[in-house]
């Protein structure tokens, strides 16, 4: 299929572009550069073998979006194109609700005009807040506790609501869990701008002497090492089950609105992550245990059931080959 990648050259938008290309589908990126580098594509294009069209522009401008669907011919959407920094949301709201929510309802309608019919959307974990228990399924009741959480949940209400009044769109919400590793070529990565948020990307510059120590937030936890658990989930393994989704909807296997969870189905904890990255890379992780961080969820990992039965997808992956490729890929990035 032509499908428009929103967010193609950020992190999991462009290992996605890689799988979809795969995949032999035709792939047009849109991509404001707001948390990503141009740069990116040309590395698209040694893993791939061919460098998709790439157009600079923000899915909430009615009139790009329209020309761009228009004149590349679009057949489906895959929508990465977000802010995703938790604690960001929680200082600046309208700034998440503006771009994730209000230019998200823009495109849905540039689609709408467009009648383009195929949409998978990024979704996240942050959806279910603080689940009681875990594994969480796709039935766990969502309450997210952050303004990005909220920013992704109110996305999936606005397309279930806009698939019931449209039978012909077809529309998937993917909830990612915590996305880690990179591609195994060693050229395509996270690319945190600014200050990483998150646990791997945090060990790793903690490594590299460009942060401090990394604190474990918490070790009385009620788990087996004391330390949170959640669900690390290989970066390729997540872009395989966008292309997994997109087959599905394009021969509408289910109804027109489905929802799934993406992750691996394992706990993993804090100090596992840690220790695991000591033992594959053979490298010491400087670290200090602290106390806990608040609004951290004790559990948060994945029943991804679902998934395996409807898309025919689940995670290959382990976190042994995660902290292994986001390694290879920072050392690539120290050559550079
Ligand atoms: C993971 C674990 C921390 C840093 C968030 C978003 C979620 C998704 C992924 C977008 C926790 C611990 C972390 C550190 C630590 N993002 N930790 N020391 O909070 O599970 O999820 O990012 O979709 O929506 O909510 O990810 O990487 O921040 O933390 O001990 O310096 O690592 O306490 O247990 P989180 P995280």
């Amino acid at each position: 299929m032509r499908v428009l990648v929103t967010g193609g050259v950020g992190f999991i938008g462009s290992h996605t572009v890689i799988e979809l290309l795969k995949a032999t589908h035709e792939v047009i990126i849109v991509d404001n550069f707001s948390n990503s580098d141009p740069e990116v594509l040309g590395r698209i294009a040694t893993v791939a073998g061919q460098k998709p069209q790439l157009i600079e522009a923000n899915i909430g401008n009615h009139a790009a979006m329209d020309k761009v669907l228009k004149d590349k011919h679009i057949e489906a959407v895959i929508h990465f194109a977000a802010y995703k920094a938790v604690g960001e949301s929680v200082a600046d709201p309208l700034k998440y609700y503006r771009n994730n929510v209000a230019d998200f309802v823009s495109l849905l309608e540039t689609m709408a005009a467009n009648n383009i019919n195929n949409f998978v959307f990024s979704s996240s974990a942050a959806v279910y807040g603080n689940p009681p228990t875990s594994p969480v399924t796709e039935d766990t009741p969502c309450a997210p506790t952050s303004p990005y959480g909220w920013s992704k949940y109110m996305d999936e209400i606005v397309l279930k609501d806009v698939c019931s009044a449209t039978p012909a769109l077809k529309g998937v919400a993917l909830r990612y869990f915590n996305v880690v590793g990179a591609h195994d070529s060693g050229i395509i990565g996270e690319l945190p701008k600014g200050t990483p948020q998150n646990l791997l990307p945090i060990i790793i510059q903690a490594v590299t002497g460009k942060l401090p120590p990394l604190t474990v937030f918490g070790t009385d936890y009620d788990t087996p090492d004391g330390t949170c658990l959640r669900d690390y989930i290989h970066v390729v393994d997540l872009a395989r089950a966008h292309v997994a989704a997109l087959d599905t909807i394009a021969n509408q296997k289910t109804g027109n609105y489905s929802v799934y969870n993406i992750g691996t189905g394992k706990p993993t904890s804090v100090i596992e992550l840690i220790t695991t990255f000591e033992k594959i890379n053979g490298i010491k992780v400087p670290y200090t245990l602290g106390n806990r961080r608040p609004g951290d969820p004790m559990a948060c990992y994945a029943s991804a059931q679902k998934a395996r039965q409807e898309l025919g997808w689940q995670a290959t992956k382990t976190p042994e080959d995660a902290v292994r490729d986001a390694w290879r890929w920072q050392q690539h990035l120290q050559q550079k």
